[in-house]
């Protein structure tokens, strides 16, 4: 790449010619604030908090778009940009709903740190404020438009990253909101629940859904037997709430601090996902003998599940028929577990601990249940584990590593690594490689589908027979996948689908993550580096040598396929419309702050 030279505060910079400003800025160790801007995702210039003089420039430029040029001399700290950052800022706080003390993001608000560096303490701008709405009438989310500042992140990862084009700028001028169309609920429109945009939300606009206190009341309940499993991505990212770095592992805290909370039994969820190997691994199988609904797809992600019911319904029979890995344990606990510690299941409190939000509305769909009980009474994301671990006041970083209750509390590396995009495929090829061999093969790792690439593909020699395989990871790479095989320009046996970029690494309920930091590492990387280091150090590494797998089998379900696992473990899909004819919920208006008498 050609490379061009220019001055930034005093120092000569060479980068390439395709660089913005703000990238140049970086590698001189020059930091400037921004709000709208999100690496690769939102670079739309939209809030000019990022401004910069440039030399013989008529006007301040915005550096996050403004591309670098041979000989370019720039400011990043004057009285002039100190002054424009801060009335820009200003302005935005003054039609914001400031809340801080109450609110869900204090401390882990972008706004309220570009504030505090600003030093803006107090604002000039009071006035009219914009008309704003709440809406929680989804499963999942919750929208206070009172807290949105219009930066357009949610949008551009909602259009562009998801393909689902769900919030969009809608009115104008001084009553722009960011919403679905017509101001609708987030509940009637085709939203898959993937809470992207709550990830890359700056503020308070976006959040889940809390369910934190109907656990704390299964937990204080002395009928009440609460088990609490854990998702593998939630080990790789916890850490952060309490100041680890990005990609620390932190599995045996993990398990410490939901026993101090009184949980009285902790099982992981990768165990759900060698059992999910087993039968998925059973099913491609039997498909591929029988050369029916092939690709076969993975469904253990709901938001790609609800994305396939709204969009690509003709796809339905190929997804694998396989509850997903937490839906498959909460089954298991409730029948063979409660029959073994001979509780009533109906006294079973089943909590997934989920880097996802799509989780939530996926345990209440009624097909996810066993007679009458649902498999997962409540979901909470690693954010609502990490409130309710600082609600206990346990001091996570002194927690001494502690292991996984043992009744349903083994797993394999194949297990560990499901968080991970591609992690699916590895585990699943791994005890399928074995399987048609018949011999305990030594190549496990699968490194062509590791990685961040959107779309990933091999063919896989598996016992004298090549298997096409495919991994796609975030809606839009998996439309774009899908739209390859319905032309009929691709063909493969079996595909790997994540609703999230990275897979669940980066699932919408993971810990927030500022764009700032974002910009200098890829998050999805490190997360998953803590998953494969999961992987390595386990002794058993294929689910299918799982001994608490193997028992269960023996014991109580009979064999992968079999009836009881049909029962058990395996659900089906339903196509949904789009846009469905219903009368139009009411969501809230919210009334219009007046402005203070001072501010007045
Ligand atoms: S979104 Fe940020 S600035 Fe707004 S009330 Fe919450 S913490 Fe404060
Ligand atoms: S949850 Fe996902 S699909 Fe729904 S609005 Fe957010 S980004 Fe879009
Ligand atoms: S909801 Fe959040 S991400 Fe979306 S535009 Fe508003 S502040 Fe930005
Ligand atoms: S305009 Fe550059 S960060 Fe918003």
């Amino acid at each position: 790449m050609e490379k061009v030279t220019l001055t930034i505060d005093h120092m000569e910079v060479e980068v390439p010619k395709d660089y913005t400003i703000l990238q140049a800025a970086k590698t001189v160790g020059v930091d400037i604030p921004t709000l709208c801007y999100l690496k690769d995702t939102n670079e739309i210039g939209a809030c000019r908090v990022c401004l910069v003089e440039v030399e013989g420039a008529r006007s301040l430029q915005a550096s996050c778009v403004q591309p670098v040029a041979e000989g370019l001399v720039i400011k990043t700290n004057t009285k002039k940009l100190r002054s424009a950052r801060k009335s820009t800022v200003e302005l935005i706080l003054s039609n914001h709903n400031r809340e801080c003390l109450t609110c869900f993001r204090n401390k882990s608000c972008e706004l309220q740190s570009l504030a505090e560096e600003l030093n803006i303490t107090e604002i000039g701008f009071e006035g009219e404020k914009t008309e704003t709405t709440m809406d929680q009438l989804s499963t999942t989310l919750v929208r206070d438009s009172s807290k949105c500042i219009l930066c357009g992140r949610c949008v551009s990862v909602c259009k562009d990253v998801q393909k689902t084009g769900i919030l969009e700028f809608t009115n104008r001028g001084f009553e722009t909101q960011v919403s679905p169309a017509f101001n609708k609920s987030m509940d009637e429109t085709p939203c898959i629940h993937c809470g992207q945009c709550v990830a890359v939300c700056p503020v308070a606009a976006l959040k889940e859904k809390e369910d934190i206190e109907q656990v704390w009341d299964a937990i204080e309940d002395p009928d009440v037997h609460v088990v609490v499993q854990t998702a593998p991505a939630v080990r790789a990212a916890l850490g952060e709430e309490f100041g680890m770095p990005i990609g620390s592992r932190v599995t045996g805290k993990m398990v410490a601090a939901i026993k101090r909370l009184g949980a009285d039994q902790v099982f992981d969820t990768n165990f759900g996902a060698d059992l999910t190997i087993m039968e998925e691994g059973h099913e491609l199988l039997s498909r591929l003998k029988r050369n029916h609904n092939l690709p076969m797809i993975t469904s253990c992600s709901p938001g790609w599940v609800r994305y396939c019911e709204f969009n690509y319904p003709e796809f339905l029979d190929n997804l694998s028929t396989c509850k997903s890995p937490h839906q498959m344990l909460g089954a298991v606990i409730k029948t063979y577990y409660a029959e073994k510690q001979q509780i009533d299941p109906k006294k079973i409190f089943v909590v997934s601990i989920m880097p996802c939000t799509a989780k939530k509305s996926e345990s209440a769909r009624p097909e996810l249940s066993v007679d009458g009980l649902r498999d997962v009474d409540a979901v909470l994301t690693t954010r609502e584990l990490a409130k309710m671990i600082k609600q206990a006041r346990v001091e996570f970083t002194k927690l001494p590593d502690v292991d996984f209750d043992p009744a349903l509390g083994e797993y394999t590396g194949a297990g560990a690594i499901f968080g991970a995009t591609g992690g699916v495929m590895e585990a699943a090829l791994r005890t399928l490689a074995d399987t048609l061999s018949g011999e305990e093969l030594e190549a496990i790792e699968y490194h062509d589908i590791r990685g961040t690439k959107g779309i990933k593909e091999a063919d896989v020699h598996l016992g004298g027979q090549i298997i096409k395989i495919a991994v796609a990871h975030g809606t839009a790479m998996a439309s774009k996948l899908l739209e390859m095989v319905k032309s009929g320009e691709k063909e493969y046996h079996f595909i790997e689908m994540m609703g999230c970029s990275g897979g669940c690494v980066t699932g919408g309920g993971q810990p927030h993550v500022p764009a700032r930091v974002k910009m200098d590492m890829d998050i999805r990387v490190e997360r998953a580096k803590a998953l494969y280091q999961e992987d390595t150090v386990k002794a058993l590494r294929k689910s299918y040598e799982n001994p608490l797998i193997i028992k269960l089998y023996k014991d109580f379900l009979g064999k992968p396929g079999g009836h009881k696992s049909h029962n058990l473990l395996h659900t089906y899909y339903t196509a949904r419309e789009k846009f469905p004819v219903e009368t139009v919920k009411e969501i809230v208006v919210l009334p219009v702050k007046e402005p203070t008498a001072a501010a007045k």
